[in-house]
């Protein structure tokens, strides 16, 4: 079916990538587009920007961008990104559009786990530079509007940390501020299955490393170098709860939680449920979730003032559920404001199976998926919408088609599907570009612990090598971590010097220098996404509804104005490298539509290229 409205819609106002003449947003963006200049930001110059000037519940129009500050930019030519590097690329993150920075670990660490295993919380790693380097990127982002939001590691600190060092010793008053246990009864220190549980480290291998010293095991749910903190121990709390305090009073905006979904546990420590042919327990039913959870949180959100400082909270939760999500980030409860979800990245998983197992995903799953939460969190609470991070492969290469033909236009699609959600939405460095995997051949290519470690034990267990490394080039966390493409020189002018991780050679393509200048790039693709949250307050507020829930190529979405409800934001987007036509039988009545924003402009007609997408208003002109 294909009615006159549609095939007009679909034809006659398709604008620019920037928006379409003559519509008000269109003229901001337009405008914006002109002068590189800030979109959207509710910010009076005449008032310093800073702890003062943030409105209660800002960050729900706001967009999150994350720096992975290793990979991002290396100001002294060591090869790894540094505090200045990230300084002096503030320029992009502001013509960007982006509102929040999120900075990944810079504090004191071994760099076992690439600075989340920290040894120092209140300095910063020399590898990254300074406190004062902090300071002026804290002050290089207010100048510019961007709030900085640091990374929060609690579940654990690194073995070098002062607190765990002293807590090895037995007497200490610290030793009760991680989990250390003797050997299973009946059995001597160091014989085989004498760990206190069966559990397995999320990065393989038992939960449990011996001290020798003392004859005593210490828990470790990551790497060994990596000993989980006991927050049972009011002790503990107050520490963190202090140091969070220091970093606010030095001007950071929030805090992004690592794993915060596992401190608390069930003190009992039981053993856990041991796979089909499996060597280890999973500590799961024992560590997540746990039965204190909410109370620590809301201790947390008191006892620093998280909530009265209008500070942003974002949990990384990967065991949260709905029903979870929903007491956590409900505002009168004031735990978080919102929380990751890890649903949506564990679809292509067999269920069950560590995250190497890896399965096709069909679309109808992942976008009911991403609706379920959408719908959970309508009424109460808050969702935080992303498809990459630094633990992530990138989404383009992962949800989207890499390949040269399909690579601008599926990743504009993923950005304007996930912008397009209620909630607030997360740019990882680089997804901004299109960048894609690494396409690494060799495990020698790699860096990351959990990748080698799982190298090394599905080998010895007799997984073939090419299933291995299949799995790695799709799901292994160095994808993410190449070095951010800022131009078409060497290393991707990421350093002058040798990188510690290769760049990936499509960098001469995908770059931040090519990319700004030319105005049909996925950068600029998202400038106009993120200047549409800024400007349309249908993509904050609207209600979301999911059409077309089972169509294995189309994400139909509408966002409609719940005082209003013919006024309604409506993307359609081919999530697939095939044509599709769309049956306008299936969409709301069209007529009298604009585009706001197309991955293909000028196109018309019912049917949408290999992902094309577009993002229409509709009954607009009924507003005052
Ligand atoms: C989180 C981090 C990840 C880290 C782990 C342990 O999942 O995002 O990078 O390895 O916690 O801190």
């Amino acid at each position: 079916m294909k009615d006159q409205g549609t095939t007009r819609l679909l034809s006659s106002r398709v604008g620019c990538s920037g928006g379409c003449p003559g519509s008000h947003l269109s003229t901001q963006l337009e405008n914006a587009g002109a002068n590189w200049g800030r979109v959207g930001r509710v910010s009076n110059p005449d008032v310093p920007f800073g702890t003062d000037t943030r409105p209660e519940g800002w960050w729900r129009t706001a967009v999150v961008y994350q720096v992975y500050p290793r990979s991002f930019a290396d100001a002294d030519g060591d090869g790894v990104g540094d505090i200045p590097g990230i300084t002096a690329h503030l320029d992009h993150l502001e013509r960007l559009g982006i509102d929040v920075l999120w900075l990944s670990p810079v504090y004191r660490s071994p760099m076992d786990d690439n600075g989340y295993d920290i040894s120092d919380y209140q300095d910063i790693d020399p590898l990254f530079g300074t406190l004062a380097d902090l300071d002026a990127l804290i002050a290089g982002c207010h100048a510019r509007s961007i709030r900085l939001v640091m990374d929060l590691v609690v579940n654990h600190t690194s073995d070098e940390h002062p607190w765990f060092v002293e807590s090895r010793d037995p007497a200490s008053s610290k030793r009760d501020w991680y989990w250390w246990r003797p050997p299973r009864p009946g059995y001597a220190p160091g014989a085989p299955g004498a760990e206190p549980t069966n559990w397995e480290s999320v990065f393989s291998g038992p939960a449990w490393e011996l001290d020798e010293a003392s004859g005593e095991y210490y828990l470790h749910l990551f790497s060994r170098r990596q000993p989980d903190l006991n927050w049972e121990n009011p002790a503990v709390r107050q520490a963190v709860y202090a140091m969070m305090r220091w970093w606010v009073d030095r001007g950071v905006d929030g805090f992004r939680m690592d794993v915060i979904d596992l401190v608390s546990r069930d003190p009992t420590l039981p053993d856990g449920v041991v796979p089909p042919g499996g060597r280890f327990g999973s500590s799961h039913a024992a560590v997540a979730n746990g039965p204190r959870l909410e109370e620590y949180l809301a201790e947390m959100n008191r006892e620093v003032g998280l909530g009265a400082g209008h500070l942003l909270t974002v949990g990384e939760m990967p065991s949260s559920t709905i029903p979870l999500a929903q007491r956590v980030t409900d505002p009168a409860r004031r735990e978080l404001d919102m929380v990751f979800t890890f649903e949506h990245v564990d679809l292509d998983v067999r269920p069950g199976s560590p995250k190497w197992d890896i399965v096709d995903l069909p679309l109808p799953l992942l976008k009911q998926n991403l609706a379920a939460w959408q719908e959970g969190l309508a009424e109460v609470g808050w969702n935080a919408l992303y498809w990459n991070n630094h633990d992530q492969p990138r989404a383009v290469t992962r949800f989207g088609d890499d390949s040269p033909e399909h690579r601008v236009a599926s990743a504009k699609t993923l950005g304007t599907v996930l912008h397009l959600h209620r909630g607030t939405p997360y740019v990882y460095q680089g997804e901004e570009l299109g960048m894609t995997n690494a396409a690494f051949t060799e495990i020698a290519e790699y860096r990351d612990i959990e990748s080698l470690r799982y190298h090394a034990e599905a080998l010895a267990a007799g997984v073939p090598e090419e299933t291995v490394m299949r799995a790695l080039a799709l799901k292994g966390r160095d994808n993410a971590r190449t070095p951010m493409q800022w131009d078409a020189r060497p290393h991707a002018g990421f350093t002058t010097g040798e990188p510690w991780l290769p760049a990936n050679p499509n960098h001469t393509v995908v770059n931040a220098a090519a990319a700004q200048a030319d105005p049909s790039t996925v950068f600029h693709h998202y400038r106009s996404l993120i200047a549409l949250r800024h400007h349309h307050p249908l993509l904050v507020d609207g209600r979301f509804e999911l059409l077309l829930p089972d169509h294995p190529q189309l994400w139909v979405i509408v966002r409609r104005d719940p005082a209003d409800p013919d006024h309604l934001l409506l993307v359609v987007a081919n999530c697939s490298s095939q044509p599709v036509t769309v049956d306008a039988g299936d969409l709301p009545p069209l007529d009298g539509a604009s585009v706001l924003l197309a991955t293909h402009p000028g196109r018309s007609g019912v049917e949408l290229w290999a992902w094309e997408s577009r993002v229409l208003e509709l009954g607009a002109t009924r507003r005052g």
